[in-house]
């Protein structure tokens, strides 16, 4: 036991020391690896597959980085707000932790009120993912992996994942996402978790930005923000961003100080899977996002819970200070049969795309 912290020191050195470092001596040590082109510049670490910043021009050439993070990899050991993480093998949450998967009855590590958030305590999230590759030139891209052992958190069978961030085009990101259940079926379902401001991210709330989000339903939820299992139309109500509207024109009208919701996506995925998610503009930089993705639901969380947290250059970030627009599954689908199914049988592969097109 006591040697676990000082364990983590040594990573963190390590981690300092090492930015770009080369893949032959990372196998398992925390490092930080920036994928570049031009003046468009993101940062990946391997702690928790975790983007920990993302430089964007504007229109006048000034530079910002519009994700909110961490000086260093240390402080995202002990986060609680999952900044830039990749979150699984469950995102979002999961009834009292529980659920039934071929008759067999499975419990979860709880850490939010009687759910399981985000994978439970130690999700992916708060691992060391194993670097794979790393290229530079025209479109350079960082794989990771990890291997999900039988029984982590409380899910059953291994499996193997992967996630592959991409500079795919001018000013663009792709994630892919892959996992493949090994000797068991089990739920599978991961999210990027990154909170964007496009204005930067010391730049104030998000509450001026404009959002456009390409979904006529939401899955309600109870007090403790798991679904009802209904699927519930916008229309008439302040979740309705189907045309660009301003976040905080409605943001009093819903409950629980902000949205964090999950938006049942309109139409059917094109012949590449992917289909148009969401849409985000800010006005006083003029940058926007607009995002696509290939599954059926995102949920739009407005960083209602951010509180006074210590982030990068000492700036102290508060509620409303991003957006997150994390595809997924829906929440607690394995507790609702009329949601899209999220079991991922022995052999099968989970695929989870993600593109960001940027514009200033
Ligand atoms: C994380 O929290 C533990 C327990 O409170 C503490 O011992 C450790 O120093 C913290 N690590 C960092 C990097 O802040
Ligand atoms: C957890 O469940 C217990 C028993 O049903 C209930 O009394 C308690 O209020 C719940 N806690 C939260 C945080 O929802
Ligand atoms: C998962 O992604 C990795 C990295 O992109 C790739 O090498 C692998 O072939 C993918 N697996 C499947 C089953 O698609």
């Amino acid at each position: 036991m006591a040697r676990a912290p000082l364990m983590l020191i040594l990573l963190f050195i390590l981690a300092f020391a090492c930015v770009n470092c080369s893949i032959a001596n990372t196998k398992k040590i925390v490092g930080l690896y920036e994928l570049k082109k031009g003046d468009y510049s993101l940062r990946i670490t391997n702690w928790g597959a975790t983007i920990t910043s993302l430089i964007l021009p504007d229109s006048k050439g000034n530079l910002a980085d519009v994700v909110l993070g961490y000086d260093g990899i240390g402080p995202y050991i002990n986060d609680t707000t999952y900044f830039g993480a990749l979150v699984g093998r469950v995102a979002n949450r999961i009834a009292r932790g529980r659920f039934v998967l071929n008759g067999k009855p499975y419990r979860l590590f709880i850490n939010n009120g009687n759910n399981s958030l985000h994978g439970g305590h130690r999700g992916f999230s708060k691992v060391i993912w194993t670097v794979k590759e790393k290229m530079d030139g025209d479109y350079p891209y960082i794989t990771l992996y990890y291997h999900s052992f039988d029984g982590e958190q409380g899910f059953p069978g291994d499996l193997d994942v992967y996630v592959t961030y991409k500079i795919s085009g001018p000013y663009e990101l792709s994630v892919h996402m892959n996992a493949t259940a090994i000797d068991k079926a089990t739920p599978a379902n991961l999210a990027q978790h990154t909170y964007w401001n496009l204005g930067g991210h010391n730049s104030g709330t998000i509450l001026s930005n404009t959002v456009q989000i390409f979904a006529s339903h939401i899955t309600p939820v109870d007090a403790s923000l798991i679904p009802t299992g209904q699927i519930a139309p916008v229309a008439g109500t302040p979740y309705d961003f189907l045309q660009p509207t301003t976040v905080g024109s409605h943001i009093k009208e819903v409950s629980g100080g902000g949205y964090d919701i999950n938006y049942v996506l309109d139409g059917s995925p094109s012949p590449n899977g992917m289909r148009k998610v969401a849409a985000v503009r800010d006005g006083r930089s003029g940058r926007a996002v607009e995002l696509w993705a290939n599954q059926p639901g995102v949920q739009f969380y407005t960083a209602n819970f951010l509180d006074n947290v210590k982030g990068k250059g000492g700036h102290v970030y508060g509620k409303h200070d991003a957006l997150c627009l994390e595809t997924q599954g829906f929440p607690d689908a394995v507790n609702h049969p009329n949601f899209p199914s999220q079991i991922v049988n022995p052999g099968e592969v989970y695929k989870h795309d993600m593109l960001f097109k940027f514009s200033f």
